[in-house]
């Protein structure tokens, strides 16, 4: 019973999560927790400042490693971000690592936080 009761919660939350990621509720903390500290501004690496302004950064501007742009609205597999964390930057022309760099991939659900907020159009909500 209990356990029938958590199984529909977890589909009614799964289902409301896959139909409108917030950037401010879901993906500013991924952000926050684990890419800002090396995304700073004055040393920025990648030449990538998440901070104070992430999403500016990142919806429509072009990226430095590839010629993909790093969000590209709707589009996951060509935002190079989304590339970044999958790890197949190189396969667009892009270069260096994995990220976060040199640490653990996000997990699973994380990256899949990223990608449907950029196929929902990564929007500033
Ligand atoms: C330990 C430091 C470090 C952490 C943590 C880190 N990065 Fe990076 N990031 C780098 C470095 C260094 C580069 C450039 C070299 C490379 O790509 O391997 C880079 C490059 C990038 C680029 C390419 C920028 C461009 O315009 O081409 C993106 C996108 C990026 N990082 C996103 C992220 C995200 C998202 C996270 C968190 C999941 C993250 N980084 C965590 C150090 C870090």
């Amino acid at each position: 019973m209990i356990l029938q009761f958590s199984f529909a919660l977890a589909a009614v939350i799964s289902t409301a999560h896959a139909q409108g990621i917030s950037f401010e509720r879901d993906v500013l903390p991924i952000l926050n927790s684990y890419c800002v500290m090396c995304h700073l501004p004055g040393a920025e690496q990648g030449e990538l400042s998440l901070y104070p302004d992430a999403w500016s950064r990142l919806v429509g501007n072009p990226s430095v490693q590839s010629s993909l742009l790093r969000v590209d609205p709707g589009s996951p597999d060509s935002s190079y971000l989304y590339l970044k964390l999958i790890g197949t930057g190189e396969s667009v022309g892009g270069s260096g690592l994995q990220m976060p760099f040199q640490q653990p991939s996000l997990d699973p659900d994380q990256i899949e936080t990223i990608r449907l907020w950029i196929e929902q159009g990564a929007k500033q909500n």
